[in-house]
């Protein structure tokens, strides 16, 4: 598993601090939260992740027979890691996912029950940079990070807001989505040191549109070197880039591409690099710049 988190395609991409683990979660809770469903795990020897690192878990607790269909895990950020800031070395470490049921896998997910176990692979891939961002041309710190999350895209921003708001940075949120119930985790970024904007389409909460609206007042308000961190659906993160681009701000962006192994093998989480040929998302993100990515070519 090592070899997952020691090379890099990723200029932009910082060094995972620990192994993955592989092996068996225990329920805690799985409830419904909004649109989709909140699951908190027990994993033993969790090792800690970086904001925007996911895990490999199982399609639904394990059954008495093994089950073939499907057979494949599924990709999921790491929405939280409880009583913990980054990372530790702990016997067992609790997380919690946001996931929305869109297939088999989530449903069968959505069934599992207290108590019950589910394998587990993680944490894998590159995280966002904090302390070392490769491209930044201002001292960030003080600076403005300006985190836009679409859908259960939110799910890889809360920890990223805890991990800036620790480094002095000041944090902007955005969080969008369809109609107010689509807004996931809206308690948890009200309780952050944060200035938290909510839009939803239809106007039933927060600012009335997209969620590009208030972004682009954030990027100019006039004050000095912002970073914009992006995740959500493709042309949500498109919009965010063009606008940082524009701007001229870093943007990275966390790409949800399908993924079958999760540690580079199967190839089948490739994204189109802008410099030509393709980076594996799994291995190489799924945290990227921006730029790196050619948009048009993204499914
Ligand atoms: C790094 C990463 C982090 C993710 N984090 C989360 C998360 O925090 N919460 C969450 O709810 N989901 C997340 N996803 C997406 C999640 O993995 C998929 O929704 C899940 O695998 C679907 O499995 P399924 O068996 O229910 O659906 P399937 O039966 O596999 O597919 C059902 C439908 O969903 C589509 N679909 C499947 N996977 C994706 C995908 N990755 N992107 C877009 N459409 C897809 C399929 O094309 C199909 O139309 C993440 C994906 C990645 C790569
Ligand atoms: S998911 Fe298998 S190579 Fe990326």
């Amino acid at each position: 598993m090592s070899d997952a988190t020691t090379k890099s395609a990723s200029a932009t991409s910082i060094e995972n601090k620990a192994d993955p683990i592989r092996g068996h979660a225990r329920v805690v809770s799985n409830e419904e939260e909004g649109p989709g469903r909140r699951l908190r795990l027990a994993v033993p020897d969790w090792p800690g992740s970086i904001p925007g690192q996911f895990v490999m878990i199982g399609a639904g607790a394990e059954a008495g027979v093994p089950r073939r269909d499907p057979l494949l895990p599924r990709p999921m950020a790491i929405y939280r890691e409880l009583g913990s800031s980054g990372v530790r070395a702990s016997a067992e470490g609790e997380i919690e996912l946001l996931y929305r049921v869109v297939g088999r896998g989530t449903q069968l997910l959505s069934e599992a029950r207290e108590g019950e176990s589910i394998k587990v692979v993680g944490p894998l891939g590159r995280g966002f940079p904090l302390d070392r961002p490769a491209v930044a041309s201002v001292d960030e710190s003080g600076s403005k990070a300006i985190l836009v999350g679409g859908g259960t895209g939110i799910a890889s921003l809360y920890e990223l807001a805890r991990a800036l708001i620790s480094r002095g940075r000041s944090v902007v949120v955005i969080l969008g989505g369809r109609s107010a119930g689509d807004l996931m985790g809206q308690r948890e970024f009200e309780a952050l040191d944060v200035q938290l904007i909510c839009t939803t389409e239809d106007g039933s909460d927060g600012v009335h549109g997209l969620v590009t609206t208030p972004l682009a007042d954030g990027l100019t308000s006039g004050e000095r070197g912002a970073t914009v961190y992006a995740v959500g659906p493709t042309p949500m993160m498109k919009a965010c880039a063009a606008l940082a681009a524009t701007n001229s701000v870093d943007c990275y962006v966390s790409l949800e591409n399908p993924m079958a192994c999760g540690f580079g093998v199967c190839l089948g989480c490739a994204a189109p690099r802008a410099e030509g040929g393709f980076f594996l998302v799994c291995r190489a993100g799924p945290v990227f710049l921006a730029r790196e990515i050619d948009w048009e070519g993204l499914p």
